[in-house]
Formats: C-alpha cells, sequence, structure tokens
C-alpha cells in the first residue's frame, strides 16, 4: 500500500512513524505499507519532509498527491477546517482514507461524507487512537464480558495545560475559523468516542462552554480575541439509561495529556487514566466485602498477535522510548568526540557490585566494594 500524507505538521509525523514501525510491532504484519509522499501547507516542507525522512515524492498540494495513481490511501493530517474539501476529493478519485478527527466541522458534513465513502465501497477510518491503547481495550473487554454489570454512570475527562498561560500565542486549535470548534472538537471527540464506545449510543446532551482567556495574542502576532472554548463541560443521558459528565479543557494548569474516565456499573467499576497508561483500575462489587477495592489490572504490551513478540508482554509503555533516548545519546556523544554517560566505567562498577554480590552469596559474608 502506497500511503500519501497530506498535513505533515504533529500528525502528519506520527502517523509516518506508524507506518514506518510497524514491521517491529507485528509478526507478520501481512501487508506492505509505506509512506510514498507528502504535501504540506508550503511545498518546501514537504520537500525537506522527503529529505528527513526518504519519502519519494514531495507533492506541491492535495490535488497532485490524491490524482497520484501510484497512491493507494489518503491519510489526512491537516486542521480541522480542511478536511471535508480534501475527504470528498479523494472519495471521487476512489482512494482510502485514514482521516484525523475530528472528521469535519459540521454534522451534515460528516454525514455525507460518511454515506459518500459507504457508497463508493472504500476503507475508511477517523484517527480515534486511543482505543488501541491497552487498558481501554481491556475496559471494552470487561464492560462486554459482563464484568461490572450495566451501566450506569460515567465520567470522562481530558485535561491540558497549553492555553494555562494567557501571554500564550493562540494556535489554530485556538481559532474557531480553522478549528471548527473549540477543546471540545480538539480532546473532545476523543472522550465522547470512547464513552460511546464502551458505554453506549448517546440520547441527549447538555453543555456549558467556557473562555477563560477572552483576549491573546493571537496567530499573526496581534491582539485577538479567543472565539473557541477553552473548556467544556458536558452532561449526558445514554440509550441504555446510563448518565454521566464529560469534562475536557486546555486551561488546567498542571496537566499534561489527562485523559481519563471511569465507568459505573451495577457490579463494578472501570477507572482508565492515560497518565498511567500500564494499569486499568477495576473495582469488581461480586467479590466478598473484605475483599472489596480497586485492584490494578497490568496490561502493559499486552497487545493480541500477530504483536506481543515485540517489544515484549511486559514492557511498559515509554520503555522503547528510552532506548531511543539511549541511542540518541550514545550517537550525539560518538558525533561530538564526548565520553558517554553511562560509560564503560559506570559498566565496570556495576560490574564489580554484582562480582561483590556473588561473592558475599556465595561466602555469606558482608564483601567491601
Ligand atoms: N489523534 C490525535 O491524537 C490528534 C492529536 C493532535 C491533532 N490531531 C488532529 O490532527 C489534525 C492535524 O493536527 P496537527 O496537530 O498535526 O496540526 P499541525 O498544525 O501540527 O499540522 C498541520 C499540518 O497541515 C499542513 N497544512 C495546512 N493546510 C494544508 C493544506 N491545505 N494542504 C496540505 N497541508 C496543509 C500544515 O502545513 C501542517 O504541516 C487535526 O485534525 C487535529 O485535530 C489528532
Amino acid at each position: 500500500m502506497n500511503i500519501g500524507i497530506i498535513g505533515f505538521g504533529g500528525m502528519g509525523k506520527t502517523h509516518a512513524y506508524a507506518i514506518d514501525n510497524l514491521k517491529y510491532f507485528y509478526s507478520p504484519v501481512g501487508f506492505e505499507a509505506r509512506v510514498l509522499g507528502v504535501c504540506c501547507g508550503h511545498y518546501e516542507n514537504a520537500v525537506s519532509a522527503c529529505e528527513t525522512y526518504g519519502f519519494e515524492k514531495a507533492y506541491k498540494n492535495e490535488d497532485e498527491l490524491i490524482g497520484d495513481p501510484e497512491i493507494d490511501v489518503v491519510d489526512i493530517c491537516t486542521p480541522n477546517c480542511f478536511h471535508y474539501e480534501t475527504l470528498k476529493k479523494a472519495i471521487a478519485a476512489g482512494k482510502h482514507i485514514y482521516c484525523e478527527k475530528p472528521l469535519c466541522v459540521t454534522a451534515s458534513q460528516a454525514d455525507e461524507i460518511a454515506a459518500l465513502a459507504r457508497e463508493k465501497g472504500l476503507i475508511c477510518a477517523v484517527v480515534f487512537n486511543t482505543r488501541f491503547l491497552l487498558p481501554v481495550m481491556k475496559a471494552k473487554e470487561l464492560c462486554e464480558a459482563g464484568r461490572i454489570g450495566e451501566v450506569v454512570s460515567f465520567a470522562g475527562r481530558f485535561l491540558h495545560s497549553s492555553a494555562h498561560d494567557p501571554e500564550k500565542k493562540a494556535g489554530w486549535k485556538q481559532n474557531r475559523d480553522i478549528c471548527g470548534g473549540g477543546v471540545l472538537f480538539d480532546l473532545g471527540s476523543h472522550t465522547i468516542d470512547l464513552i460511546r464506545w464502551i458505554c453506549g449510543e448517546f440520547s441527549s446532551v447538555s453543555g456549558l462552554s467556557q473562555i477563560a482567556y477572552p483576549t491573546r495574542i493571537g496567530m499573526n502576532g496581534e491582539k485577538w480575541q479567543t472565539n473557541a472554548d477553552e473548556a467544556f463541560y458536558m452532561t449526558a443521558t445514554l440509550e441504555n439509561g446510563a448518565c454521566g459528565t464529560i469534562a475536557v479543557g486546555k486551561i488546567m494548569g498542571g496537566t499534561n495529556d489527562d485523559h481519563s474516565f471511569e465507568v459505573y456499573g451495577t457490579r463494578g467499576t472501570l477507572a482508565f487514566d492515560l497518565m498511567q497508561p500500564n494499569y486499568l483500575r477495576f473495582y469488581d462489587g461480586t467479590k466478598p466485602e473484605s475483599e472489596r477495592g480497586f485492584t490494578s489490572v497490568e496490561c502493559c504490551g499486552r497487545y493480541p498477535a500477530p504483536s506481543g513478540v515485540f517489544p515484549g508482554v511486559k514492557a511498559p509503555v515509554g520503555w522503547l522510548r528510552g532506548h531511543v533516548g539511549s541511542m540518541y545519546n550514545f550517537l550525539r556523544c560518538v558525533n561530538e568526540g564526548e565520553i558517554p554517560k553511562p560509560s564503560f566505567d559506570d559498566a565496570a562498577a556495576v560490574q564489580r557490585i554484582m562480582e561483590a554480590a556473588y561473592a558475599s552469596a556465595k561466602s555469606g559474608v558482608r564483601v567491601e566494594i
């Protein structure tokens, strides 16, 4: 599969990284996929992305990318307001599509796109990537298996601090004209998807939108009136009768990527927190009273086959990142002629300690290092 990525900012790079690394995480992958080329807001950025990441083709614009007969899959990573037109062009060209959330900026646009893709028989997915985190998958599995009984209540939160500083320049995600909405679109779309996926279809909502910092420095460096919600609070009812809350915002100081939810059922509770991504917390209300309480279900890297071989199933989320950091540190030192830390001297120190420990274990006496 030849994939063309439209928009090569944060998410374009994220998708390219995922495609490039499938071969490490899935064995066998079962198909071949590569990023054939990219297009960006400015052509020179596409050229530079090709040079940096080894893609073959820098496209001048999305029409050229979509029109390339070699492209099988169009991957849309542009700001939200552009998705609709790009989606229509890609569908007309008969391409399969992987599109970032939110799909569009209005429900009627999204309905139209979903219907068009269905009619054409194209394979299309929206990027609600949080569904693919193991604790979230485990929550879905336990919920479906009836381990918490019927869902009666839920609470979801997605909190960032990126707009906490009023002096910080506004980006396009805080501009309704480009984002199409505010934080509800940007973060809330993920949380709504998770609650809907795990708990059931929504039947009604009531919302409260907040702009805490009405004026900021805009994208052009001038004073600018914030026109998109910086926080959004929602109560919702589901078709199954469950009720709950969703709160999202970017004005919550001290938060990073604090995406969390609790699902309360008649027999138990599930709790997920993205900042603790190795565990799903589970309260099993069917246990004898003396054994009750939340337990942490370890998830780590236990993805189902054909994954799970690399990295090992016990590798916690983030383990590989430490290896990337270690390798960078070493190669940077080689490049700059610097003695790296941890050095061979550090290795030898550890070795002496281990040898002394063995000697102590054998002799039964304390050994000085
Ligand atoms: N799923 C997630 O975890 C997640 C996280 C962040 C953003 N997103 C979504 O991803 C999308 C992109 O967000 P981002 O954070 O990568 O934004 P970004 O600002 O980092 O990147 C956007 C890119 O699109 C390019 N671009 C703009 N107009 C273009 C055009 N007409 N043709 C081609 N390229 C164009 C820009 O040059 C830039 O490279 C948004 O829809 C956003 O909601 C998803």
